[in-house]
């Protein structure tokens, strides 16, 4: 929530100053209280008098005020700021802040600044991609500033491709979530999608889990704030969001191996893969041939939620069944088995649920035996109701 927050917003020299009017009513309309500080160059791109008016206090450019000879403190902007957003930050503002250098009143409180800093680059594609300017924004993201990535779109150059600052919506809801968030600290470990067992080398025993559900806990998690840790099987999706470190794995039995090391560093952990039980016992490394017999001898892999259960001491750990009948029963049985705090259950007899489909209707069943059944909805909304279901838990513990 931004209502009562204090947020600086710094304008550097580049076209896309004229959003920053937007952006500065936009924080207004939240109930922020806004100030704002200009470069030299940024005040040709858009005047100070819109930028005042809109944010209803003065606009902040000189180290002194030239009338009256008063002093603009860096320090006190950057200690008054709740967060600053430097919004378009040019290619030169952020080479000038990866190397340090304070030659303005917008970079001077860059330094001083304790608040949390939220850069949103703009520049052409070229400028954008070139090696020296992604090593700054790496060098400032190191810093612990957040990037508000650049988007894609028509430049002012009149060329397609990527460099547009974000639109003024996304740079609010960037600050929405980060100030919403109420994972900060706290590091997840979630599993998704199917594993593949080797057959040979073109054939495998797999499933057909699409990985949705997983990547949607996932990034709502990381959008809490939390550092996830996305241990997937083989899916066609990618991962959008920076605090999501993604894992590969194909088996079951790499998963098993990357689940045990990353477990310990986790407080909460959801066990949403579709991993196999069972493992061809002796993969061949050459193709079987179609005039061969074939009896192929399968050996049971390792349940890794079953693992991190005996392991989890105050860890919050959950799961997901998916049933084809006894739905209920089968799914209380693994959340004991499992040691889960609570289970996820989704049936495949309900029409929209399970593998492969956008939505999903789940009955969120707790340790105490309660149950909470939901709707049908997109994966999305789910992963919502999961998480909520998690921070509850979550705040009983603290
Ligand atoms: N799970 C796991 N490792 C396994 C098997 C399952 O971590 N080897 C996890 C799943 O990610 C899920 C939960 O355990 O959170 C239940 O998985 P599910 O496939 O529904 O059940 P199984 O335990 O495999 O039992 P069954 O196949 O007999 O229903």
């Amino acid at each position: 929530m931004l209502a009562g927050k204090h947020v600086l917003i710094g304008i550097t020299g580049g076209i896309a100053a004229y959003k920053s009017a937007m952006l500065v009513r936009l924080f207004v309309r939240e109930g922020a209280e806004v100030k704002v500080l200009m470069t030299e160059t940024a005040k040709r791109f858009i005047t100070p008098l819109t930028m005042s008016t809109l944010s209803k206090n003065p606009v902040y450019a000189d180290f002194f005020n030239p009338e009256n000879g008063e002093w603009n403190s860096h320090v006190d902007l950057g200690l008054w700021a709740d967060a600053y957003v430097i919004a378009p930050a040019t290619a030169n503002s952020i080479g000038k802040m990866a190397a340090g250098i304070a030659d303005n009143l917008l970079l001077t409180t860059y330094l001083s600044a304790k608040c949390p800093v939220f850069i949103a680059p703009a520049m052409d594609m070229d400028m954008y991609r070139h090696p020296a300017n992604t090593s700054n924004l790496e060098t400032l993201k190191s810093y612990g500033n957040t990037i508000i990535d650049a988007e894609s779109g028509e430049l002012a150059s009149g060329l397609d491709g990527k460099g547009r600052m974000a639109e003024p919506e996304t740079i609010v809801n960037s600050l929405k979530s980060f100030f919403d968030a109420r994972l900060l600290g706290q590091c997840v470990l979630v599993t998704a999608g199917p594993t593949y067992e080797k057959i040979d080398p073109v054939r495998y025993i797999g499933n057909h889990s699409s990985g949705k559900m997983g990547y949607a806990i996932a990034e709502t998690m990381a959008q809490q704030g939390a550092e996830v840790l996305l241990v997937s099987g083989p899916t066609g999706l990618t991962v959008n969001h920076p605090n999501i470190r993604r894992v590969n794995v194909v088996s079951a039995n790499e998963m098993y191996d990357e689940c045990l090391k990353l477990f310990p560093l986790c407080n909460i952990a959801v066990m949403c893969a579709a991993v196999a039980d069972f493992t061809p016992e002796q993969p061949l490394n050459e193709k079987i041939k179609q005039k061969s017999d074939l009896n192929l001898l399968l050996t049971k892999t390792q349940d890794i939620a079953a693992t991190l259960g005996k392991m989890k001491g105050d860890r919050i750990l959950a799961g997901f069944a998916l049933e084809t009948d006894n739905e209920m029963m089968n799914a209380r049985a693994k959340m004991q088995d499992k040691n889960f705090d609570f289970i996820v259950l989704n049936s495949m007899n309900d029409a929209g649920a399970g593998f492969d489909t956008d939505t999903n209707r789940i009955t969120i069943i707790d340790k105490d035996g309660s149950e909470t059944a939901f709707v049908l909805k997109s994966k999305k909304e789910v992963a919502k109701d999961v998480v909520s279901h998690i921070l509850k838990l979550n705040t009983l513990q603290q």
